[in-house]
């Protein structure tokens, strides 16, 4: 039985408080002792995990493949569909079936809703959502969660900004999803009307421990913000160029947008960022975007480390 309280990890709505407690501190075990030493230690070795990627990715792929060696565990990996026999038109129940042989752990991306869950149920081993098209990622959610822990100190009682993509934008959403279980949140969800976050998951967040107020003026609930979590506009998921076109260049964070925010406000993102962050902003003390990437690696090896023990 996995100490986690599940065995595949689809949606950010199975992450418990608990689960974050004990993900959490093993996470800041690796971040506070030598790597050598935690790969000498080997809480993988002997582990393969498969990185099964049919969407671009950097980040997570890369340090979903980081966290497994630096845990002295081994990696194969799919960069892209074309590289796989879903080119030849393997179906994903086949794959899953197949890849369980070979891997003992599977993070798996996919432009398809609901794909990885599908992948799931024929798979043999602990399969990762890392991003099922627009619908969920849950394990940036934790990289995520894992951020605001450790540079807030907490997780209730903030008053988090969500800027711009909230239709489209799966880390989003599921940050949402795990930040509404922690009480006294409070989420300002600032988008263009065509890219709010929808109906169907307002909703689910009302019933809720937090609050939701939403709103196009950046300007006007900036000042106030404990976090602000920066999104990208999902180009590849608008039917055609001049539905992006028109709402690609809404926002933008730069010095000026930041004149008056809280000093120990943070700025999030789960990158890759396009224009939505002027360069500028990198040197000033909000800027947390980097600091979270790098936090992520900590948060996915103790991911890895104890989603292996439910093998
Ligand atoms: C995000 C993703 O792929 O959903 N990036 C990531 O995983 N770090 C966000 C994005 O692509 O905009």
């Amino acid at each position: 039985m996995s100490i986690l309280s599940f065995h595949h990890l689809i949606d950010a709505e199975q992450i418990q408080k608990s689960d974050i407690d004990k993900l959490f501190a093993l996470a800041e075990r690796y971040r506070n002792t030598d790597p050598k030493k935690i790969v000498e230690e080997g809480d993988c070795r002997g582990y393969i995990l498969a990185t099964l990627f049919f969407e671009p990715s950097t980040r997570t792929r890369f340090s979903f493949e980081s966290a497994m060696l630096r845990l002295g565990g081994q990696v194969i990996t799919i960069e892209s569909g074309d590289s796989s026999s879903a080119k030849k038109g393997e179906s994903l129940a086949d794959m899953s079936r197949v890849m369980s042989k070979y891997a003992n752990l599977i993070a798996m991306r996919h432009p398809e809703i609901g794909s990885v869950a599908e992948f799931a149920k024929y798979a043999e081993v602990p399969v990762i959502n890392a991003g099922d098209g627009a619908n969920q990622h849950p394990s940036q959610s934790l990289v995520d969660m894992y951020t605001i822990f450790c540079e807030k100190k907490r997780l209730n009682n903030l008053k988090i900004g969500f800027l711009g993509d909230l239709k489209y934008g799966r880390a989003a959403r599921s940050l949402l999803t795990v930040l509404s279980k922690y009480s006294n949140n409070h989420f300002v969800l600032i988008s263009h009307s065509s890219l709010s976050l929808g109906q169907k998951k307002k909703q689910e967040l009302e019933k809720c421990k937090c609050s939701i107020e939403e709103t196009s003026d950046l300007e006007s609930v900036i000042n106030d913000l404990d976090v602000l979590y920066v999104t990208r506009v999902q180009k590849e998921r608008f039917e055609s160029e001049q539905e992006y076109d028109r709402v690609k260049n809404l926002y933008q964070i730069n010095k000026k947008t930041l004149a008056n925010v809280k000093s120990n406000l943070i700025i999030m993102h789960p990158l890759p960022r396009v224009n939505e962050i002027d360069p500028e902003v990198d040197s000033m003390p909000q800027a947390k975007y980097f600091e979270q990437v790098g936090y992520g690696l900590y948060v996915r090896m103790a991911l890895l480390s104890l989603m292996k023990k439910s093998l």
